[in-house]
């Protein structure tokens, strides 16, 4: 199979990487609100995709890139920590076994060894558990950090709840921030322009084009200098085809699959309550302002977190990815909410993965526009990049 252009890409992230390491069931599936369903399209997996993978098999290609994010985030560097300082420039050098790689697979042994003896194969201890973001974990005690007050991360999957909080009660106080929930309802489709930055771009700023119709489809198209990115939620499958791809067309899976539910979703909330089966609720504090965190869980693992800033609204999603090597996070900041139609929307939204990170900033939304059916189809493959 072709590698498409990821490689390039990987290579730009190999030299933007440093700069982003700082982030730091199915069950009710039938009732849950536009639940993606698999088995319609079969993913291209790592051994039939990449030349030399020994341990990660039969991994889809969208979470074995949350993988590689999860080890550099770990490691607290980027790609070439790792890779041949060559996959800076050429991609087929992605597959040459460096001591590091195998290094790291002898720590993938040893860290599913750990998991299996000691916690019932649960993915408790991870790269990360050890690394935090170093090369070389630190094994003493930290006399400065038992004596000050540690900084905390809004971004946990494990927070103290607040019984007496109510999620449906802060998902309607939501709706009437937003500009209530008839204008909210009436809201059915927009069209958009913006422009998108990138590491695939660079971050230079490129044209977009937004296609969104409720309940749940939303494509994107990225005009990239070197062709068409198409990413499509046709409200139960999702894709992306376009020269920034690890393949022609890549399939979202599993945790990146419902990411792009819940982003078709957050467009247009009156369903999002009904996003997941059950809700958590608690408190936590982001940019120094107290923010309300409402938590879904799957499989009874927390895999989402939504946030909601003390005006009601929506101000950042953390969705996590379960990879071979543990949770991985995507994290999405909305801001410069502004009316459509009586609605406040987002004209401004940051994805920060562990291997990536864009922003999408919208111009001129127009709502309620007729959208040709066709923009949500699967996109065909992208040609491979010159
Ligand atoms: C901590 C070390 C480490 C870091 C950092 C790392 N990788 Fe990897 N990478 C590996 C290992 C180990 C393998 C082989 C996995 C296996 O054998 O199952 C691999 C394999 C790959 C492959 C498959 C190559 C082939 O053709 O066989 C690609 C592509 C890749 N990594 C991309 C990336 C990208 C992109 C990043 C940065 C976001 C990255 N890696 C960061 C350790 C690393
Ligand atoms: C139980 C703790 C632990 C876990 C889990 C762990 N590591 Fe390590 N790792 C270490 C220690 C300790 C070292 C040795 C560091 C040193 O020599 O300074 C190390 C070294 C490494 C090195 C070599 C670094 C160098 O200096 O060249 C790599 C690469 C690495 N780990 C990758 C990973 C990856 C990838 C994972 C997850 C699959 C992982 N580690 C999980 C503890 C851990």
């Amino acid at each position: 199979m072709d590698h498409g252009d990821i490689m390039t890409v990987g290579s730009r992230r190999a030299f933007l990487g440093a700069t982003v390491i700082a982030v730091v069931c199915l069950i009710g599936a039938a009732t849950a609100v536009g639940r993606a369903q698999t088995g319609q399209d079969t993913p291209a997996v790592t051994d039939n995709t990449f030349k030399n993978i020994m341990l990660l098999k039969g991994i889809p290609v969208d979470t074995f890139l949350d993988a590689m994010g999860m080890f550099a985030n770990a490691m607290g560097n980027d790609c070439t920590y790792c890779h041949a300082s060559g996959a800076a420039l050429d991609r087929d050098a992605f597959a040459v076994a460096t001591p590091r790689i195998q290094r790291a697979r002898q720590m993938i042994v040893m860290m599913n060894t750990i998991n299996k003896t000691y916690f019932a194969g649960q993915p408790r201890v991870t790269c990360f558990t050890c690394h935090g973001g170093n090369q070389s974990p630190r094994s003493d005690p930290n006399i400065a950090l038992q004596y000050s007050t540690p900084p905390e991360d809004p971004n946990v999957r494990d927070f103290p709840t607040d019984p007496t909080a109510s999620a449906d009660r802060i998902f309607d106080r939501y709706l009437q921030a937003v500009g209530g929930a008839a204008r909210v309802a009436a809201l059915a489709s927009f069209t958009a322009r913006g422009t998108y930055e990138g590491f695939d771009t660079l971050f230079t700023k490129v044209p977009v084009d937004i296609f969104a119709k409720a309940p749940y489809q939303y494509a994107t198209v990225v005009h990239m200098t070197a062709g068409d990115s198409v990413r499509v939620y046709n409200g139960s499958g999702g894709w992306m085809a376009g020269p920034d791809t690890a393949v022609p067309l890549l399939t979202l899976t599993s945790g990146n699959l419902d990411r792009a539910r819940l982003e078709a979703l957050v467009a247009f909330p009156t369903g999002l309550k009904q996003a997941f089966p059950q809700w958590r609720v608690g408190r936590a504090v982001m940019n120094d302002q107290e923010v309300r965190v409402v938590q879904g869980t799957e499989n009874g693992q927390p895999v989402l977190n939504l946030y909601f800033d003390e005006s009601g609204i929506l101000v950042r999603l953390v969705r996590w990815t379960l990879t071979p090597v543990g949770f991985v996070p995507t994290q999405i900041d909305y801001s410069d909410f502004r009316e459509v139609a009586g609605v406040k929307i987002p004209f401004r939204r940051k994805v920060s993965q562990t291997y990536m990170q864009m922003t999408v900033e919208l111009s001129d939304v127009q709502p309620n526009a007729r959208i040709d059916a066709a923009r949500f189809a699967k996109p065909a493959p992208a040609k491979p990049a010159v």
